[in-house]
């Protein structure tokens, strides 16, 4: 079984998608992720966003999987806390819109979620990635909401106005992606997380999985 999560930046679907793979025994699947590990490699080897055709070519050579405890690695490297530096985030939009790097990409959750049940989320799982996931959901939450969560996370130097600001760039960026841009699929559920805790959000979700999988028979 797939459940597909969609939704903008910092609406918590990377929490709840982590809670469901932990309380189902799926394999997590994050995209974004993915999009980080061939940006950090971009960073490493000091090329630019504009090199389009340098990256596609060696994001092809990268041997990018998870690995049964969940973790992504490239190369047989654990990546972890660096797929979130300033350096990464300040790529990865330009690097994730390049067509052919979201193909390879689409091809690595693919391969990973190949013959097993698995909960992924991104910006395009729902529509382009698995349009025929058992399940998919939409998770949204108001840009003020999503800033008060990053306010709270305590990560960003940023002061609130900054943070506002930046959440609306990063949704006009997902929202206008020539390919995979993010949409509401027309069978998503569709919830909107302002104002709810995890527990809440949490609890919503996962009724609809197991009212789903008794659909299913699973
Ligand atoms: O979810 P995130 O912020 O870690 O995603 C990193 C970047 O990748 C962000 O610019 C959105 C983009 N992305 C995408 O274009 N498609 C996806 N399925 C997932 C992420």
């Amino acid at each position: 079984m797939i459940v597909a999560i969609d939704g903008p930046a910092g609406c918590g679907k990377s929490t709840i998608a982590r809670m469901l793979s932990q309380n189902l025994g799926f394999l997590y699947v994050n995209s974004g992720n993915i999009y980080r590990a061939i940006s950090l490699w971009a960073v490493e080897h000091g090329i630019s966003p504009e090199q389009s055709s340098k990256i596609i070519e060696e994001a092809r050579k990268l041997d990018l999987r998870y690995q049964p405890d969940g973790s992504l690695t490239m190369n047989g490297r654990k990546l972890d806390k660096e797929l979130r530096s300033s350096e990464v985030d300040a790529v990865v939009s330009q690097i994730s819109a390049i067509p052919e790097i979201r193909e390879i990409v689409n091809m690595i959750v693919h391969e990973s979620a190949k013959g097993r049940d698995a909960v992924a989320e991104g910006r395009d799982i729902t529509t382009v990635v698995f349009p025929n996931a058992e399940v998919k959901f939409y998770l949204d939450a108001s840009v003020e909401e999503r800033a008060r969560r990053r306010l709270n996370e305590h990560v960003s130097n940023q002061n609130a106005d900054e943070i506002i600001k930046n959440i609306q760039m990063r949704d006009k960026i997902d929202k206008s992606k020539p390919v995979g841009a993010l949409k509401i699929a027309e069978d998503a559920i569709y919830l909107d997380t302002s104002g709810l805790t995890i527990e809440q959000v949490y609890a919503k979700v996962y009724s609809k999985i197991l009212y789903t999988r008794e659909e299913h028979g699973q």
